[in-house]
């Protein structure tokens, strides 16, 4: 990617990091750097970040099958193989997206890539101000609130490590009718990987987003209320559903979705 501009490509980014863990090429020389700093605290910081990527995929597939035509997709990243809307809309042509993320680099690829497609955008917001989100008017024109929603927060809660990310992911759900879903993977707090948080919040606070912190389970199923997560629960990120045989030595992701 060349360095168009200087603040961009000297200040690594977390979904810079994250395209350079998944191999993509939406990442400058520091990004890359951080990435590997990554990899020498946590060896599988780059398999989480593909199960991860794989989940996001099975989840989207699990909500077009119950009927789910539209998607709030926060914390989006650098656009990569297997967008949200590209796996949607391979299958209804006209399913809604919207992108959401804090990163102006991210939103600028992901609408650079969207420009032709009517049915998605991508906006730049912070998920701490949920009602910027909601009343966003970009996403006001793709996504009925009356219809249901696929809300993803997928691999971004840990890194809105305030308590108050709890108040916004309520008013977000709280936003969306029945028959609407939840989303979430997020890096757990009680794994070997843990160890090493202080070295991941460290390199982290370089970076746009400042902090990463692993919350323990009991913490993450916080964040769907009372609605009821669909089986298997809160699980590993590679073992949702169909996931194949993943190893979960060194894995520090779990996901689960709930029906709201
Ligand atoms: C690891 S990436 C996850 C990308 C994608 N969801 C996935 O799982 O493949 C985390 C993303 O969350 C974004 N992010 C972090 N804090 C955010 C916030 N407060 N509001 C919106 N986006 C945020 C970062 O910019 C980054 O792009």
């Amino acid at each position: 990617m060349a360095n168009a501009d200087p603040d961009f490509s000297n200040r690594p980014s977390s979904a810079r990091i994250y395209d350079a863990l998944l191999g993509g090429n939406h990442n400058f020389a520091a990004d890359r750097e951080a990435a590997q700093g990554l990899l020498a605290m946590i060896p599988t910081a780059g398999d989480m970040a593909r199960a991860n990527r794989a989940f996001l995929s099975r989840a989207v597939h699990y909500l077009l099958d119950r009927g789910v035509r539209q998607f709030l997709d926060i914390g989006s990243g650098i656009p990569t193989v297997g967008n949200v809307h590209e796996i949607a809309q391979r299958r209804i042509p006209d399913a809604r997206v919207a992108y959401v993320d804090i990163d102006p680099v991210a939103v600028a690829h992901s609408n650079d890539i969207l420009k032709d497609n009517p049915w998605a955008c991508a906006i730049q917001a912070d998920m701490r101000f949920p009602d910027a989100v909601l009343d966003h008017p970009q996403v006001r024109r793709l996504i009925d609130l009356d219809q249901p929603v696929g809300l993803m927060l997928v691999a971004m809660l840990h890194f809105v490590t305030e308590d108050s990310a709890y108040e916004a992911v309520a008013r977000l759900r709280q936003a969306l009718p029945i028959g609407s879903y939840l989303v979430i993977s997020h890096g757990i707090s009680d794994t070997p990987a843990d160890a090493k948080e202080a070295e991941v919040t460290a390199l982290y606070r370089r970076t746009d987003v400042s902090a990463a912190h692993g919350r323990t389970r009991d913490q993450i199923l916080q964040f769907f209320g009372d609605a009821e997560l669909v089986p298997p629960g809160l699980v590993w990120v590679h073992e949702w559903p169909d996931g194949g045989d993943g190893n979960a030595n060194g894995m520090a992701v779990v996901a689960g979705v709930a029906a709201l």
